[in-house]
Parts: C-alpha cells; structure tokens; sequence
C-alpha cells in the first residue's frame, strides 16, 4: 500500500471484532511512532500500552465506555509529557557533538532548551519570559512561545499528535483500524496511568480488525477550496 492508499485507507473506526492484534504489529507501528517530526528532537512523548486486563477496563471507563474503546482489541494512550526533554537533553548533545554538528546546535540544546523549556515554580519563569518577548515583539520580531508552562505542553502536545498520526498510519499500512479519541476523563487516565500533573493526555487510540458496523457510512470532508487559502 503506498502512503496515498494508507492516507486514504485510515478511517475512525468505532466497532471492532474479537480478533486480537499480533504484538509485532503494535510494535511496528510503534517504531514508526517515534520517527514522526518533533520540536528540537526532544522526544517529549511516552506512549502507554495499555494491556492489564484490570486497567484496561479501568480506562474504557475512563474513555466514557465508547465503543471505539470499548470493543478495541489493543488501546494506547499517547501522553505528551513536557519536562521529558530532560530525558533526551544529555543524550541529544552528545548526539550533535558526534555528528559534527555547528557550535550554534550545540549550544541550542545546551542552553536555550533549557532557557526556553522550563517554567519555573508557579510558572514565574514563563510569565517573565511573556513579558520580555512581548515587549521586544513591539520593536522586532521574535519567536514569543514557549513562554508560558502551557506554550511548552502545547509544543509536546504537537509532537505527540503528530506520533499518532504515523501510529494510525502504520496500522493501517499493516491491515488494521484505529480510532483516537480525545472523548476521555483526563485526570482518571492521568491517575490510572500515574502521570505527572503537568503531562497531558493527547490521545487514547483503539486498534484492532474493523467489523461490519465500523464506521456510519462515507468519509465527509469540507470541499479544499473553502479550506485552503491561497494568499
Ligand atoms: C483529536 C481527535 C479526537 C477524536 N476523538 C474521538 C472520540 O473521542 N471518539 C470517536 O469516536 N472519534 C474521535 N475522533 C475521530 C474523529 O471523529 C474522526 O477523525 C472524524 O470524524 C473524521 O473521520 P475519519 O477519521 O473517519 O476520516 C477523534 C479524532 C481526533 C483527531
């Protein structure tokens, strides 16, 4: 199937049948997971595989017990967690030295990761961080996020959608239908999963074989000329 055909192919599937999904499946999507693009490299994603039988009843609960979760052979929960770059940070110089990469890059992951993605106690850092750029943003202009702690998240919560998508995508490629879903009670999966307050939970995703009751009936899109813009 070639990326036209998988694009095309995905759809949200909202019941599937009992048929389980091999772990090499899961494992290879989960591979092509975590080639998606992502901000600096950092890698501010964890993906959570949710397979004790008890925590996943635990989280189609959670899912308000739809039946995307409900029925899903196999559920991820795709968490965007914004301090991980504290993970990669040491890991990711080391990779930029050893890759020749210019001094600037180096520096970058040094020091302005560390600048730019911490917020502080209360959020000070990043209230600061608001005032100055919007008020060099009067005169120049700058790059004004990450500032806050939410500018950060939101940057997480871009990369882990993006991972998401390649996850779907990779399903698909392989015979098999996801839905995601945001129609979940994020404290209840933070606290099953034991997240950090500041991690959020981008996505819970359903993978398994569609059954004949899988979607409502044709994909519906807006026409592209009321949606692209050509300025
Ligand atoms: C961020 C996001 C959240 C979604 N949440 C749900 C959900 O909670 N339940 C559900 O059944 N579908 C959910 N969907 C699926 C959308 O409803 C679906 O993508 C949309 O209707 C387009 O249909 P298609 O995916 O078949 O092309 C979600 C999709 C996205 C991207």
């Amino acid at each position: 199937m070639n990326l036209f055909d998988t694009i095309n192919k995905r759809r949200s599937i909202r019941r599937f049948t009992e048929e389980t999904v091999p772990e090499d499946v899961m494992n290879k999507a989960l591979e092509m997971a975590v080639l998606a693009p992502n901000s600096s490299n950092t890698q501010t994603w964890d993906f959570y595989w949710v397979q004790s039988g008890d925590k996943k009843a635990k989280l189609v609960e959670a899912c308000l017990s739809q039946a995307a979760a409900r029925t899903a052979a196999e559920l991820l929960v795709v968490v965007a967690a914004p301090k991980s770059w504290q993970r990669s940070q040491k890991r990711l110089i080391e990779w930029v030295k050893s890759s020749n990469a210019p001094k600037p890059v180096v520096m970058y992951y040094e020091k302005l990761i560390p600048a730019m993605y911490r917020w502080g106690i209360f959020n000070i850092l990043g209230f600061v961080r608001f005032l100055i750029f919007n008020l060099v943003g009067l005169f120049r202009p700058i790059m004004r996020r990450p500032a806050t702690r939410r500018d950060v998240q939101e940057i997480a919560i871009k990369s882990a959608a993006l991972a998401a998508e390649n996850f779907v995508l990779a399903m698909t490629a392989q015979g098999y239908a996801t839905c995601m879903m945001e129609g979940f009670d994020e404290c209840r999966v933070k606290r099953l999963l034991k997240l950090k307050c500041h991690d959020r939970v981008v996505m819970v995703i359903g993978v398994g074989k569609e059954s004949d009751k899988g979607t409502w009936g044709p994909r519906y899109r807006l026409p592209l000329s009321e949606v692209v813009h050509k300025v």
